[in-house]
């Protein structure tokens, strides 16, 4: 067992679902988990430390009390903030949860001097810059989740267009975590084969489309929140990257400082991860026009950066 801490701040189903995946998995050794609805945080820390106990793991799992329980964290996971409802897009939740955002980093951030944030809450990107701006810290440590879970979705979509089990796909997802993000057919594969030569472009683009819609689809049915089981794993991977220091590469979203000709933005790139968050942002070549949907993406993004400027750091 690992000597690691991690934090979670938002214990609704994603930040719970998180706590459980690696309290389980033994990914470290202590978990604290905060959220504003005391009694129910309580219980799932019992819950959760139980379920570690049943999985003979030695996580032990706390309810947070004050503030400085969250110190000498090396991981704090961030989920808090309101989720969508249903004809809602993810860039209606901006305002309200870059308020959000800013008191909880505010009221942790100097406990944690060398804490990596991940950042989950939407609309991710902008979240993410929020972050980043309240912490005031290097921009390798603060990254968004969303491009694993994209990438993952992508996937069951192709998986579910070949029809067949056996194949290893591995799909890979650009750009803002928004309508306008990047799914990408020739770095995309099957049975190490360019999705591109797999399937015709009718095809590709029907998968491009219920990916971009793949969390909506799920917030439709479900009424009430968004998905959650697939966003928390997809945390965990990152989480795991990061306290393991196994320097794998997954798309995360991140401050760009000319990576892709852009700077000042925050968008989803593949990146290798490790224990000092981001370790290196990876260029991967573009074609015509996955750079204009990619530039396309960033443009969603900065406008929401623009809004936060212009509204709410003033
Ligand atoms: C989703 C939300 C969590 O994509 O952004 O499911």
């Amino acid at each position: 067992m690992n000597n690691k801490k991690v934090g979670i701040i938002g214990v609704g189903n994603v930040g719970a679902t998180l706590a459980f995946t690696l309290a389980t998995k033994s990914l470290c050794s202590q978990i604290v988990l905060k959220d504003l609805r005391e009694n129910i945080v309580e219980a799932m820390a019992l819950d959760i430390s139980q379920s570690a106990n049943a999985a003979n793991a030695q996580t032990k799992v706390s309810a947070a009390k004050e503030p400085e329980d969250f110190s000498n964290c090396d991981v704090i996971v961030i989920t808090a903030g309101i989720p969508r409802k249903p004809g809602m897009s993810r860039d209606d939740l901006l305002l309200t949860n870059a308020k959000i955002m800013t008191s909880v980093i505010n009221e942790i951030k100097d406990y944690n001097k060398d804490a990596i944030y991940i950042i989950v809450s939407n609309p991710l990107d902008a979240m993410v810059y929020t972050a980043l701006k309240a912490a005031n810290i290097d921009k390798n440590r603060v990254l968004g989740m969303a491009g694993i879970l994209d990438s993952a979705r992508m996937s069951h979509f192709i998986q579910e267009k070949i029809g067949n089990e056996k194949s290893k796909i591995e799909a890979s997802v650009m750009g803002g975590h928004g309508d306008d993000m990047v799914p990408l057919a020739n770095h995309s594969t099957v049975d190490g084969k360019s999705l591109d030569t797999v399937l015709n472009n009718e095809d590709i683009e029907e998968i491009i489309t219920k990916t971009r819609n793949g969390g909506a689809q799920i917030v439709k049915l479900l009424e009430t929140g968004s998905a959650y089981y697939a966003p928390a794993y997809s945390s965990s991977l990152m989480v795991e990257a990061i306290l393991t220091d196994n320097k794998k590469v997954y798309p995360c979203a991140v401050m760009l400082n000319g990576e892709y000709g852009y700077e000042n933005i925050v968008a989803g790139v593949p990146v290798k991860l490790g224990k000092n968050g981001v370790e290196e942002i990876i260029e991967l070549d573009l074609d015509e026009k996955q750079t204009s949907e990619f530039a396309k993406s960033i443009a969603s993004v900065k406008e929401l950066v623009d809004t936060l400027e212009n509204k709410f750091f003033v």
